[in-house]
This record gives C-alpha cells, structure tokens and sequence, in this order.
C-alpha cells in the first residue's frame, strides 16, 4: 500500500492524544461501557484500539473476560496502549488494517470500533472483517461520527484541515452498511457531545 497519511498523523498525535481528547474520550467510552457486557470466557478485541483507553478501563475496574486484542495501524498510539496496561497476560497487541486483518474466523466474543469509523478507506470492507471474526451470536459495537445537521460543516473543515482519510457518514448509513451485511441491529443511538454529532450501534452476527 502507498503512504498512509492516517496511520502517520496518528504516529505523531500519539504522544498527547489522551490529555488533548480527554473530555471526548470519556464521553463516548462512558455511552459503550453503558452497553458492553462481558463474560469470564469471552475474548474481546478493539480494532482500532488507540493508546487503550477501554483496555485500561477494563483493567482497572476488574471487568472479567479471557483475552483482549487490541489491534491498531498506528505503532506509536499502541506503544501508549502497551504502556498503560502494562505487563498482563490477557492482553495482545497486534497492527493489522480493520479492513484484512490476520484472525481465524468464528474466533472473537464481541469487536469494539471506537471513534474511527470515518478513518476507514473501505468501510464495508471493515464491516465484512467484523463479521467474519465475530462468533455468531456476537456482538459488534460500533461508535462514532454521524455525519447530520450542522456536523456536515465541522465535517467539512476537519477534512480539509487534517491529512488523515476522513470518510464520515450518516447513522443510517452506516446501520443499512451493517444490515447489507447480514447484522441484526440491536441498539441505536444518536445524541451530541461539543461540535460533534454521534452514533452509537450494537449489531449482532446471527447465531
Ligand atoms: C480517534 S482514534 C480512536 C482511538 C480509540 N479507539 C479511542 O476512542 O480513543 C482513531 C484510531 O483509529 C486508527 N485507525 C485508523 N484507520 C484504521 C484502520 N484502517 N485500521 C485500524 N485502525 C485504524 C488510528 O490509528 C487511531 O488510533
């Protein structure tokens, strides 16, 4: 693949992405953490974890579960990630595009995609992934921007003013994407945090 500029702007925020996004990061984890359910038995992996705020959390508040994955495109953001969970046998780390990413099918509990959707070249591509790596009866929680109302103008700017890949879409887009891909939608929010529009979605593979 060529240059890509996503995983290198992601490269060098890595350093102070937790303190400039704080507020951000806790409002949408507080929406997933709201929904997530995990099992002692379960294995989890966040496709494009970032430095690991949910990994962290997990952690700290003894939330039960057998394995976590977090896989990312960006070394330096996985660094951060690595260094906050520290040393924790349940945890791997791996640096796979969402889009094709090196797992057994039929193999995760539930897949976690926070804040990122907008950063994928081949959205469906990703959804297809998900789909596949999912157990059936899996759970699929997918967060992020929706591209509504004023938000198309923020949109519009942040697009223009960063060299990451900024591919944002509707909520309704993005549910038709999951259904045209066999997921059954059980949860579907939408609300607004600062200047951002925001979804939420819990989508299951059929068991
Ligand atoms: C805004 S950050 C969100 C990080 C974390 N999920 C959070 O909510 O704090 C977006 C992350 O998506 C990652 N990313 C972008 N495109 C990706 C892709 N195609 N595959 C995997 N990760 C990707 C970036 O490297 C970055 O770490």
């Amino acid at each position: 693949m060529n240059r890509d500029y996503t995983a290198e702007s992601y490269d060098a925020l890595a350093s102070e992405y937790d303190m400039r996004w704080k507020g951000y990061i806790e409002n949408t984890h507080q929406k997933l953490l709201g929904r997530l359910e995990t099992r002692p038995s379960d294995r989890l992996l966040d496709i494009s974890a970032g430095t690991g705020y949910l990994a962290k959390y997990l952690q700290q508040h003894e939330w039960e579960f057998d394995e976590f994955v977090l896989n990312d495109i960006s070394s330096e953001m996985l660094d951060k990630a690595q260094e906050k969970v520290g040393p924790d046998g349940r945890y791997g780390y791996t640096e796979y595009r969402a889009e094709q990413m090196g797992f057994e099918s039929n193999s995760f509990d539930q897949v976690i995609s926070m804040n990122a959707f907008h950063n994928y070249l081949d959205q469906g591509a990703v959804i297809r992934e998900v789909y596949r790596v999912l157990k059936p009866g899996g759970m699929f929680y997918l967060l992020d921007w929706n591209k509504t109302g004023l938000f198309r103008v923020v949109n519009y700017w942040i697009d223009k003013l960063t060299s990451e890949t900024i591919q944002t879409i509707s909520v309704d887009e993005v549910e038709e994407l999951l259904r045209s891909y066999h997921f059954n939608i059980k949860h579907k929010e939408t609300w607004h945090y600062r200047y951002w529009n925001l979804f939420f979605i819990c989508a299951t593979k059929p068991a």
